[in-house]
């Protein structure tokens, strides 16, 4: 059976967050230089859009540029910002079409003012779509984001604007980046590395872990709904016990 006519539509993951890896070994496995890898990494992209617009599943993430990802060599790192600018010019339309939303995380003035720009651009266009929300994590750093964050809320404690007892999760929630996304369900690492890399620490705390061995540019449709097949047979206990679940 298709893996697709497999999925139980009741029970699809609300945020699914992706760690795509392995562009650089694809690229080197045929002979080519890593930007080929990225290239193609775009059209992997491009399918995991349409698939999750297709089911739908409300918000993806996808880890497109670390905070560590600028210790690069220049050459690669000029390469994916171009890709970026490219990509966003190319499928503004697609996104518009499908009622998309692109929504972007990290350090985001951090980008070339080129690639901020377009970001901006295509944010405030689709801003007010509702279909599926689609976050960009660029210049992103789980550990930058924490620290911003406890630096935000030691200025209004320091002002007395909150005092400390008035600190709870949902008042570190609204400092994150992801103020406005729900908690990751699953995250997917293609490529077969088993590590998180500094990807939404705090946000994956209950999230399914998700490692595949396929290098994300050969990552398509029927990857994902594989994963999200296996995903669906888990029992999500959240701490609790499995007769508190199924009473
Ligand atoms: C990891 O592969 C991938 C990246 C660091 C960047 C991901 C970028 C893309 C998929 C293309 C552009 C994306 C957008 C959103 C326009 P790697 O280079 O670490 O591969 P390796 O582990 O095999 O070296």
């Amino acid at each position: 059976m298709n893996p697709k006519d497999r999925i139980d539509a009741s029970k699809l993951p609300k945020h699914l967050a992706v760690i795509m890896d392995g562009n650089g070994r694809w690229a080197k496995k045929q002979g080519f230089f890593r930007s080929f890898g990225h290239e193609n990494g775009t059209k992997a992209v491009r399918e995991i859009v349409e698939a999750c617009a297709e089911l739908p599943i409300p918000y993806l993430t996808l880890f497109a540029f670390s905070t560590e990802n600028w210790n690069r060599p220049k050459a690669e790192v000029e390469t994916l910002m171009k890709l970026l600018v490219s990509s966003l010019k190319k499928e503004i339309d697609t996104l518009e079409e499908h009622n998309i939303k692109l929504n972007a995380i990290g350090n985001l003035e951090a980008l070339p003012k080129k690639a901020f720009k377009e970001l901006k651009e295509v944010m405030e266009k689709t801003k007010s779509n509702k279909h599926m929300t689609l976050t960009l994590a660029l210049s992103y750093g789980s550990r930058e984001e924490i620290t911003k964050t406890i630096k935000e809320i030691s200025l209004k404690v320091k002002n007395n604007l909150i005092s400390p007892s008035d600190i709870d999760e949902s008042v570190i929630n609204n400092h994150l980046y992801t103020k406005d996304l729900p908690d990751v369900d699953l995250l997917i690492r293609t490529s077969g590395e088993q590590r998180i890399s500094n990807f939404l620490l705090w946000q994956i705390a209950y999230a399914e872990l998700y490692f595949t061995e396929t290098l994300w540019p050969d990552y398509r449709k029927n990857h994902l709904f594989e994963a999200i097949v296996d995903y669906q047979n888990r029992e999500r206990r959240f701490g609790k016990t499995s007769e508190q679940l199924n009473n």
